[in-house]
């Protein structure tokens, strides 16, 4: 029998195939994941963070209309002969680069019928007893010290390889955008819990907590088997949390409050929030940002930036 759980963990599964309609009308000709913060589309900051944890081998769970991803990452010879001809080393290194950064694999969700059932399509590609990081697009976490899924990695090597959730303390006015986990702390181990249940988009008086995740998992191949056996939960989908929810009470199952900032790049507001903290810290941009924004807002203590 395969006993892959001791291996070293390999493969992101990257959800890709949302519709996206908080960005219509972009959206309706552009996947939301190429949308750029300045001039880097989105879903590479989510593939370099796996990538950086270790991780080499990224599987995108797509649907129709994704294309521009693929072509993200793949070479594009023109472009390339252009720039060679030009001379323009510095673009070409940047344009190779996205083609080299991992082994990228596709595999399509016919019909979009949920989180749960997106994650159910990768099955064939996971060993018994493999560990695996799921990441969400919609998010994106820059790690202090580790990328935020890296973090997770150490966790369940440190808990017997044991799944993991990333979360963070949400206000309880949001806990309803997410699903949330009902746990208690480990001990010695202050952003750790013992998961005993999982919630998915809550009403404000019926949230277990306010330990909430923004889409950053390392699964067991077990999951499939729970996987199978949900019903249709919130919004008529098939959720990944009820499947976590139910393999938390067979087995350990962990919580972990990663360290680093999050932008919830699938609101606008969260999406303009990486924007300007991208920007303000380009050496390139800065200095001119800030006077566009001194001019924008000419408010107190913005010179402070
Ligand atoms: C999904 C998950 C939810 C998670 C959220 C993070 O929900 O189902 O548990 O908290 O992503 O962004 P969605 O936002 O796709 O409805």
């Amino acid at each position: 029998m395969p006993v892959s759980n001791t291996k070293k963990i390999r493969k992101a599964i990257i959800p890709i195939a949302g519709k996206g309609t908080r960005f219509l009308p972009a959206t309706k000709v552009i996947p939301k994941e190429v949308i750029p913060i300045i001039n880097i589309p989105m879903i590479y900051y989510v593939v370099m963070e796996a990538v950086e944890a270790g991780l080499d081998q990224i599987i995108f769970v797509t649907s129709k209309g994704k294309n521009a991803v693929a072509d993200f990452f793949d070479r594009h010879l023109e472009l390339e002969t252009f720039l060679e001809k030009k001379g323009d080393k510095n673009r070409l290194e940047l344009i190779r680069a996205t083609a080299e950064i991992a082994r990228i694999m596709t595999v399509t969700q016919k019909e979009q019928l949920g989180l749960g059932h997106a994650i159910a399509q990768v099955e064939e590609l996971i060993e018994e007893n493999e560990r695996f990081c799921v990441l969400l697009g919609d998010d994106l976490i820059i790690g202090k010290n580790r990328p935020g899924i890296g973090q997770l990695m150490d966790i369940s090597d440190k808990y017997d390889r044991s799944s993991v959730i990333g979360v963070m303390e949400v206000p309880i006015d949001e806990v309803h955008k997410y699903g949330v986990i009902k746990g208690t702390p480990v001990s010695g181990d202050a952003r750790t819990h013992k998961i005993t249940g999982m919630v998915e988009k809550p009403k404000k008086e019926e949230a277990p907590s306010r330990l909430a995740t923004p889409g950053r998992y390392v699964l067991n191949s077990k999951i499939f088997d729970y996987l199978k056996k949900i019903p249709r939960g919130a919004g008529g989908e098939y959720q990944l949390t009820d499947a976590i929810n139910e393999m938390a009470q067979q087995h350990p199952f962990y919580a972990h409050q990663f360290e680093g900032d999050r932008f919830d790049t699938g609101q606008p507001v969260g999406y303009l929030e990486a924007v300007v903290d991208f920007a303000l810290k380009d050496h390139e941009l800065r200095e001119d940002f800030i006077k566009v924004l001194q001019k924008r807002l000419p408010l107190n203590g913005i010179h402070k930036l």
